[in-house]
């Protein structure tokens, strides 16, 4: 069976995420371009032993998907050179705000594209990452875009209308939880430990909690086993109420809806 080639244009942190996933997949051939930056290009092919390039219009035409890991305002010009070259090449962006419909206008018609949205967890292979298709993309360019992503961490299929509302909560609220974590770790070190191990310990602890998130349990059910009436836990989620947490967060979300508006 031929490889399936794909292209990378942008070689920064989000498309290393993406090759330190797939670059030891036997069936696929990587290559790697970008704005110029030459010592980094060097550093990706000696890192993940891919093949680099400067001028990655001539990758187009054997490619299987190009993806676009570069940022949103970079787009339009690569976009208008890729007009004349792609055919059923599979065009996919993971810059945020350039969705299915923004490709689809501004390639040939029946250009097979997709929007996909991982987060920054997926550099340890942990991401949660979002991603729609346009109408000409075939079973095997969903395929391709699966391992790329399963490479990652896990993946859920939805609309591109859903990766605009559910940006905030898969892309944004890694940092809400990591700004809890930094009030914990402050609370922990103030017991006399040192600061590795307040960390480790918060990490563990949120870790965790993740994993029984991941069983069929629901969180008020969660809640419930941690927090007995009238206990310690029940005394900390009080003050959670007496500053309307739960508005609080749909507040955080609106905000960040109405940022990404603009
Ligand atoms: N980082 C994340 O966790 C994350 C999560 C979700 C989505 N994203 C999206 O992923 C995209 C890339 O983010 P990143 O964090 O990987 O950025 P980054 O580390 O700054 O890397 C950007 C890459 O784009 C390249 N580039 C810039 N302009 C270009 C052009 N005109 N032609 C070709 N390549 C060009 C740069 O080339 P040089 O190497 O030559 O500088 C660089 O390799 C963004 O759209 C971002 O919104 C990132």
């Amino acid at each position: 069976m031929s490889k399936s080639k794909i292209v990378f244009i942008g070689a920064g942190r989000m498309a290393q995420a993406l090759i330190a996933g797939m670059y030891q997949l036997n069936d696929l051939e990587i290559t790697v371009s970008n704005n110029g930056n030459r010592k980094r290009l060097e550093k990706v092919s000696q890192t993940y032993h891919v093949k680099i390039t400067d001028r990655w219009e001539d990758e187009v035409e054997d490619a299987s998907m190009i993806v676009l890991a570069m940022p949103p305002e970079v787009h339009d010009p690569v976009l208008q050179k890729l007009q004349s070259l792609v055919g059923q090449q599979c065009i996919v962006t993971v810059a945020a705000g350039i969705d299915v419909d923004y490709l689809q206008s501004k390639l040939p018609p029946q250009t097979p594209v997709a929007w996909v949205m991982p987060n920054t967890a997926a550099s340890k292979g942990e991401s949660i990452s979002l991603y729609a298709i346009g109408s000409a993309v075939n079973t095997d360019h969903e395929q391709l875009l699966q391992t790329m992503l399963a490479s990652v961490g896990e993946f859920e299929k939805v609309t591109q209308q859903q990766i605009h509302q559910l940006t905030p909560i898969t892309g944004s609220a890694p940092a809400f939880i990591y700004r809890m974590a930094q009030q914990l770790i402050a609370g922990a070190k103030d017991t006399g430990i040192t600061e590795v191990q307040a960390q480790k310990m918060v990490a563990q602890m949120i870790k965790g909690s993740a994993v029984m998130l991941q069983t069929d349990e629901t969180p008020i059910s969660l809640i419930d086993q941690v927090a007995s009436p009238g206990g310690v836990t029940a005394a900390g989620l009080e003050v959670f109420d007496q500053y309307q947490f739960d508005q609080m967060m749909i507040d955080v979300l609106q905000a960040c809806y109405d940022r990404a508006e603009k």
